[in-house]
């Protein structure tokens, strides 16, 4: 499961009180505000417009296509197709906490 976060690793730190990178430290993502994880990170309009938490279907749903879901954002992630690696990778974000 780890491994699959390589893929997100170039961007992303995922440990308590890590420094943002290009994109925000994502301790604790799950059940956190969208565009809220990280309270220092500096979000785009787009994903900040969404409201609400990281539940385990937007999560699925942000990893499928971040720029569908949030039309204009800076996360310059393609997508990920496979629902089986999503589901994996989604269970490793809950275990960060
Ligand atoms: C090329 C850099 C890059 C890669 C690769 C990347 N991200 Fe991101 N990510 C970002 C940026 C930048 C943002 C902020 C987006 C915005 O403000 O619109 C972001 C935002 C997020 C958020 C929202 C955080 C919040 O506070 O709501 C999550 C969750 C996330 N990324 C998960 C992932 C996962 C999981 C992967 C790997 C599958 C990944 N990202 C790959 C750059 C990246």
């Amino acid at each position: 499961m780890a491994r699959l976060f390589n893929a997100c690793a170039a961007c992303h730190a995922i440990r308590k009180g890590a420094p943002d990178r290009n994109g925000p430290n994502l301790f604790g993502a799950m059940g956190a505000p969208v565009a809220g994880v990280s309270p220092r990170f500096g979000y785009t309009a787009a994903l900040q417009r969404i409201g609400g938490r990281w539940t385990p279907e937007r999560m699925d749903a942000w990893l499928t296509n971040p720029r569908r879901f949030a039309p204009g954002t800076s996360m310059g992630y393609p997508g990920l197709a496979d629902p089986l690696a999503r589901a994996d990778l989604i269970a490793y974000l809950s275990a960060q906490h």
